[in-house]
């Protein structure tokens, strides 16, 4: 009695285990072939061009990892949402979303001159310094 219903739940463990590992090792599968595969990247890419406010230097770079990373800074994560001095002067003229019309022409635009350049103050940490979003641009006075 005992015995059966031991060899019972390990029957059940196993083939949890087996469905559980092989879940893992079809879904590992298809990431590797997914990240392996440009074409699965190439509309990121591609998008990430188009929506990058400012030329991309392409000097020296691999084209995909740039395409993706403007993906990423401008599509996904909004970088600039924080790294620039807030909405005020975050919007080109007549591309600022937080304005109405005849202000908001309705399309947001970025402004390129302070793309990315920091400043935004985010308050006190208690009362000490301020939060402030750093400066990422190239030019920034750190280098
Ligand atoms: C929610 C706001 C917010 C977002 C979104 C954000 N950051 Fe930041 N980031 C900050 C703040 C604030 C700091 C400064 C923190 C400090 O001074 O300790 C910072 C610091 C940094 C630093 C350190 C710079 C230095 O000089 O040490 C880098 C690099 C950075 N961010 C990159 C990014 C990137 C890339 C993205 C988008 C993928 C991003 N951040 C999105 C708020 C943000």
């Amino acid at each position: 009695m005992k015995a059966s219903k031991f060899l019972k739940a390990a029957g059940v463990t196993t083939a949890f285990v087996a469905i559980v590992a092989a879940g893992m090792v079809t879904s590992s599968r298809h990431v590797k072939a997914h990240d392996d595969d440009d074409e699965g990247n190439e509309s990121r890419i591609q998008r990430g061009f188009e929506i990058a406010p400012v030329p991309l230097d392409l000097v020296g770079k691999n084209r995909h990892l740039v395409g993706l990373g403007s993906y990423i800074v401008n599509a996904v994560a909004d970088c600039n949402g924080c790294h620039s001095a807030g909405p005020p002067t975050e919007f080109a003229m007549g591309g600022n979303p937080y304005l109405r019309s005849p202000f908001f022409t309705g399309k947001e635009v970025i402004n390129p001159a302070t793309y990315l350049g920091g400043g935004r103050d985010f308050g006190p940490i208690g009362s000490a310094a301020h939060v402030i979003s750093r400066n990422l641009t190239p030019t920034r006075p750190e280098g």
